[in-house]
């Protein structure tokens, strides 16, 4: 039997109208309305296509967001100068500086120059390390989509086996964090695969779930998974499609058609974990007020 197709656009809907709620109460017991800046610095077509999904799910949920253009020759000085300046304005709850930065900007040093009461992305070394020990303040927006996306799906990862194919900073290794913790919504065995693995499907094939995070197309198959099993995956790549009027499709990390066939449970891409993605990022917002502001 084909595998059961995880609308992410409706969990996201869902996080969402939560969120809207929260903020209203929030604004009514406050006074504030919860602000985000979003710092976009270049031309990049795709950081302009998810900065817009922010700015349009800020608008939903009753949350003030800023999209300031800075332009692809602004120095590393000018950006910290503009990120100090909203560290020390006490209207902005979060501050999100877009991803990827041009060649002449440290995408470290402008992480660690956040106020990490206001890094709603999650990835401020504060963060991490909190998240790390179980103690988390602000949580990364993909990592916890994942978990959502589990938790509200029945398939919660507690007891079970989950195999993580990817290391990056922002989705496999706070994933890896996460689920080890031993907490009600995690508590899983982890097991982390990587370009340095030699053999992915060994141990893709153990997993009662597998989430797919290497950024490469289509490099898990149907044949790298136990029957049964729930695929989360978090890729998002440019798969040239001459049928397409783009030229191009976007695809996951895993090939769906074979993947669907054996599986019991997948996400999709598009459609999958990236709504989660904005959602939670509102959320984070939100948190970051609710925690700056009384
Ligand atoms: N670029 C791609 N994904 C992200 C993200 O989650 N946060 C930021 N700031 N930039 C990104």
């Amino acid at each position: 039997m084909p595998a059961e197709i995880i609308d992410g656009r409706q969990i996201a809907a869902s996080i969402r109208k939560e969120v809207r709620q929260e903020v209203k109460s929030f604004v009514k017991k406050t006074g504030v309305t919860p602000r985000l800046v979003v710092l976009l610095v270049g031309d990049d077509p795709a950081s302009h296509v998810y900065v817009r999904q922010k700015s349009l799910a800020a608008e939903k949920v009753g949350i003030l967001e800023e999209t300031r253009n800075l332009s692809d020759a602004t120095t590393e000085a000018e950006l910290l100068r503009i990120i100090h300046e909203l560290n020390r304005d006490a209207s902005v709850h979060g501050i999100l500086v877009q991803m990827p930065l041009p060649a002449q900007i440290s995408p470290t040093r402008v992480i660690e120059s956040l106020d990490y009461r206001k890094d709603v992305d999650g990835f401020h070394p504060h963060n991490v390390g909190l998240a790390a020990i179980g103690s988390p303040l602000m949580e990364p927006c993909t990592p916890t989509g994942v978990l959502e996306i589990l938790a509200r799906t029945g398939n919660a990862p507690d007891g079970k086996h989950v195999v993580i194919v990817g290391r990056s900073n922002i989705v496999g290794k706070p994933l890896m964090n996460m689920l080890v913790q031993k907490t009600a919504r995690a508590n899983a065995t982890v097991t982390v695969c990587h370009t340095g693995t030699s053999d992915i499907g060994e141990y893709t094939r153990r997993g009662d779930i597998v989430i797919a995070a290497a950024g490469r197309a289509e490099l898990i198959k149907g044949d790298m998974l136990r029957p049964g099993s729930v695929v989360i995956d978090v890729g998002v790549n440019r798969v040239d499609d001459p049928s397409d009027e783009r030229g191009y499709r976007l695809g996951g990390d895993v090939e769906f058609e074979s993947a669907k066939e054996v599986a019991r449970a997948i996400t999709p891409v598009p459609g999958g974990v990236g709504p989660l993605t904005v959602a939670l990022l509102m959320r984070n917002t939100l948190t970051a007020a609710q925690n700056l502001v009384g």
